[in-house]
């Protein structure tokens, strides 16, 4: 798929066709589009904790209040920065989102449905995933991946009044 095409297509699916397989290759595909975005001084300050169990999804269900769409997910993509590797930087939060958003249109490319769930820096959800994957970086989303089941319109659109040129 040509790059504005998949940027086109991209949208928050919420719906998923609940057990369809979604080959770990296809994961690691993603995980490769995420770990190809740019970061500050390169540091790639981010891990990636991924998850296709039910009893897993089920907690991070309960940990994040907006997240219920993982409930018909056959993944999840967490997505957590570390600041520990960016020390005299404070870009982590920017290049772990550079992160999601390629995963995003990744998937899009792939024909996968998925949904941006934001954490950090909104407590107490944050603190309430970190739990639930055990880490001691910082969660900032989770992405519920799966085969789509419903076909949301486009919400975005080019807004000129949002753009001023100099
Ligand atoms: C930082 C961030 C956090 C978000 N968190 C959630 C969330 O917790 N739950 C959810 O259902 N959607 C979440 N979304 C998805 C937005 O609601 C969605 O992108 C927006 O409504 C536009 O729709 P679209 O993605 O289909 O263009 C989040 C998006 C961003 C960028």
């Amino acid at each position: 798929m040509e790059t504005m095409q998949a940027i086109r297509a991209r949208r928050s699916v919420r719906k998923y066709k609940k057990g369809a397989p979604v080959a770990r290759e296809q994961i690691e595909r993603l995980l490769e589009a995420a770990m190809l975005a740019p970061s500050a001084v390169n540091s790639r300050p981010w891990e990636f904790v991924v998850t296709d169990k039910e009893e897993i999804l089920q907690k991070l269900i309960e940990a994040h209040p907006a997240s219920r769409m993982l409930l018909t997910a056959s993944w999840a993509i967490a997505v957590c920065g570390r600041p520990d590797l960016q020390p005299k930087h404070n870009f982590w939060q920017q290049d772990c989102a550079a992160a999601v958003e390629n995963i995003l249109l990744a998937a899009a490319d792939m024909g996968l449905g998925i949904c941006w769930c934001g954490c950090y820096p909104a407590e107490p959800r944050t603190g309430a995933v970190k739990e639930v994957l055990g880490v001691d970086s910082v969660p900032v989303a989770l992405i519920a991946v799966g085969v789509p089941d419903e076909a949301p319109a486009q919400k975005g659109f080019y807004d000129p009044a949002k753009v001023k040129f100099l």
